[in-house]
C-alpha cells in the first residue's frame, strides 16, 4: 500500500484531497495518509483530520488517517509528499495583499509584492522538507502546491537539488474542463498545449486532426467567465491582442494585459469589502464550522468559494500516473529541457508533459510571439532573483527582483513597500 504524507494538513483544501484520492483508489491503493501541520495549525489539522478520516469511512476502503505535527514522524518511508502549507496562515497573505495596496500597487497572493514575500517565507521551509526527505524517504516523489508554486517547485531543483518533484496548480485544470464544453465537444477530442509559467502560461488547442482551433475556443469563451478560479475578477482580454498571439492566455495574466483595470478593482476591494484574503477568511471559518459536524462525509459545496476548487484532480492524476506509470497528459511545472526554447534549459516551466514513474516527459511548445517571449524573460528572471534572495537572505537581491517586477513601479514607494513587508513578516523571515 501507498504512503502519502501532506504538509499543511490542516488547510481546509484537505476534503478536496481526500475526494480525489478516494475517487482513483483502484488504481493508487493508499494505505495511510499523514496529515502533518504546525501548532498554530493544530486546531485547524484536528478538525479537518477527523472530517477525513469520516469520508474514508464512509468510503468502501479502509484507509488510516494519521495526525501529527511531528514532520519526521510521518515522512519515515513516504512515498509521496504533498505540499499545501501557508507560512504565517490567511493573517500572512492579508499582510501581502494590504501593504502593497495601501501605497497604490496591486496586492495579490502571487503575483506583484505579495507574491515575492510568500516564496520568501515558503522556500526556506520547503527546502527544509527536501533536506528531510533526503534522509527519511530519498525515494518519493515531492508533489508541491505551495504557491507560489513554480517559483516553489523551481528552488527544490536548483537549491535543493531534488529531481523528484512536480508543480502543480488547477488553473489548467479548469481551461481544459470548461472550453470543450463551450466548444459542444469532449476534451478527448481536442489536443492541449500549455507552456510558459505557473500563472503565467499560455495555450493552443488543436482537434483530434491536429488542427488549430484556438481561434474557435477565444470564440466560443470570449466575454464570458472563461472557466476562471473564483479569485480572480473577470476583465475580459482586448481581442486584437489574443488574435496576434493565437494563444490563450490563463487567468491570472489578466493583471498584466489589463493590470490598470485589475489593480482598479483591486483598489475597490481594498476600499470595500476587504482583500481576498480578507474575503477567504470568511469562507475559511464557515468551512470550519461546517467540518465541525460529526454528520460530515463529504466535501461541502462550500468549499467551490475558494479559488482552488479541481486541485485534487491534478495532485491526485500526478500521483496515480507516477504509481501506475500511466503515461497521463498533465500540465506540470517541472524542468524545461528545451520545451520552451526561449529559456534556459534547466529552469522551471509551466508545461504540457507525459507524466509516468520516471517523472515529466516535456511536450515541446516551441518559440513564442515576440511580446509573449519578452514577458516570459523579465518574469523568469524576477522568479530567479525572487528565489536567489529567499535563499540567501540578500536586500539588493529583493531590490533587485522588485524592480524587475511588472507590477511594481520602480522607486521609492516600491522601496518603502518592500521595507514594510520585512517588518511585518519579520518572524518568517529568519534569513533576511
Ligand atoms: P492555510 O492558510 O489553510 O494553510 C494550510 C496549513 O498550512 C495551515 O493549517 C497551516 O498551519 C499550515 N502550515 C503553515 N506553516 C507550516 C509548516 N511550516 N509546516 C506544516 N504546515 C504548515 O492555506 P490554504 O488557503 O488552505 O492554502 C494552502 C496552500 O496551498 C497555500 O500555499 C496556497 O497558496 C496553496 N494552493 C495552491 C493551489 C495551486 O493551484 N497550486 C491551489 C490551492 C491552494
Ligand atoms: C487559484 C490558483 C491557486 C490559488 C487559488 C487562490 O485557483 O490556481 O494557486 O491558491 O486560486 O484561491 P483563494 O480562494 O485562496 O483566493
Ligand atoms: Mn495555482
Amino acid at each position: 500500500g501507498v504512503k502519502i504524507v501532506t504538509i499543511g494538513g490542516g488547510s481546509s483544501y484537505t476534503p478536496e484531497l481526500m475526494e480525489g484520492f478516494i475517487k482513483r483508489y483502484d488504481e493508487l491503493p493508499i494505505r495511510e495518509i499523514w496529515l502533518v501541520d504546525i501548532e498554530a495549525g493544530k486546531e485547524k489539522l484536528e478538525i479537518v483530520g477527523a472530517m477525513a478520516q469520516r469520508m474514508w469511512d464512509a468510503s468502501p476502503y479502509d484507509v488510516k488517517i494519521h495526525l501529527t505535527l511531528d514532520r519526521r514522524e510521518a515522512l519515515k518511508d513516504a512515498d509521496f509528499v504533498t505540499t499545501q502549507f501557508r507560512v504565517g496562515l490567511l493573517n500572512a497573505r492579508i499582510k501581502d495583499e494590504r501593504i502593497p495596496f495601501s501605497y497604490g500597487m496591486l496586492g495579490q497572493e502571487t503575483n506583484g509584492a505579495g507574491g515575492m514575500f510568500k516564496a520568501f517565507r515558503t522556500i526556506p521551509i520547503v527546502l527544509q522538507i527536501v533536506e528531510d526527505m533526503k534522509e527519511l524517504c530519498p525515494n518519493a516523489w515531492l508533489v508541491n502546491f505551495t504557491n507560489p508554486s513554480g517559483m516553489v517547485t523551481e528552488a527544490v531543483v536548483r537549491y535543493g537539488k531534488w529531481e523528484r518533484v512536480m508543480g502543480l496548480c488547477n488553473v489548467p485544470v479548469m481551461a481544459t474542463m470548461t472550453e470543450p464544453k463551450a466548444l459542444g465537444v469532449e476534451k478527448e477530442d481536442l489536443i492541449y498545449k500549455f507552456a510558459g509559467l505557473n500563472h503565467f502560461h499560455w495555450h493552443k488547442v488543436a482537434d483530434d486532426k491536429g488542427n488549430d482551433v484556438t481561434y474557435k475556443v477565444i470564440d466560443a469563451m470570449f466575454d464570458k467567465d472563461a472557466g476562471l478560479p473564483k479569485n480572480i475578477h473577470d476583465i475580459p482580454f482586448y481581442r486584437e491582442q489574443l488574435e496576434q498571439m493565437g494563444m490563450i492566455p490563463c487567468g491570472y495574466h489578466r493583471y498584466y494585459y489589463r493590470e490598470e483595470e485589475m489593480l482598479e478593482h483591486g483598489l475597490e476591494e481594498f476600499n470595500g469589502e476587504g482583500t481576498r484574503a480578507q474575503q477567504v477568511k470568511q469562507t475559511e471559518a464557515e468551512l470550519f464550522e461546517l467540518y465541525k459536524d460529526p454528520n460530515l462525509n463529504y466535501k461541502p459545496e462550500q468549499l467551490q468559494k475558494r479559488g482552488g476548487a479541481y486541485y485534487s484532480d491534478a495532485a491526485c492524476e500526478t500521483i496515480a500516473a507516477i504509481y501506475g506509470n500511466k503515461d497521463t497528459q498533465i500540465v506540470v511545472s517541472t524542468k524545461n529541457d528545451g520545451a520552451v526554447p526561449d529559456l534556459p534549459a534547466d529552469c522551471v516551466v509551466e508545461v504540457t508533459a507525459y507524466v509516468g514513474a520516471q517523472g515529466a516527459r516535456n511536450v515541446a511548445f516551441g518559440e513564442l510571439p515576440t511580446a509573449e517571449k519578452g514577458w516570459l524573460q523579465v518574469m523568469k528572471a524576477m522568479e530567479l532573483l525572487t528565489i536567489e534572495a529567499a535563499v540567501t537572505g540578500d536586500y539588493g537581491t529583493a531590490l533587485q527582483a522588485f524592480t524587475i517586477n511588472p507590477l511594481i513601479r520602480s522607486g521609492n514607494t516600491a522601496k518603502r513597500i518592500m521595507d514594510e513587508l520585512f517588518i511585518a513578516h519579520k518572524k518568517h523571515l529568519p534569513q533576511f
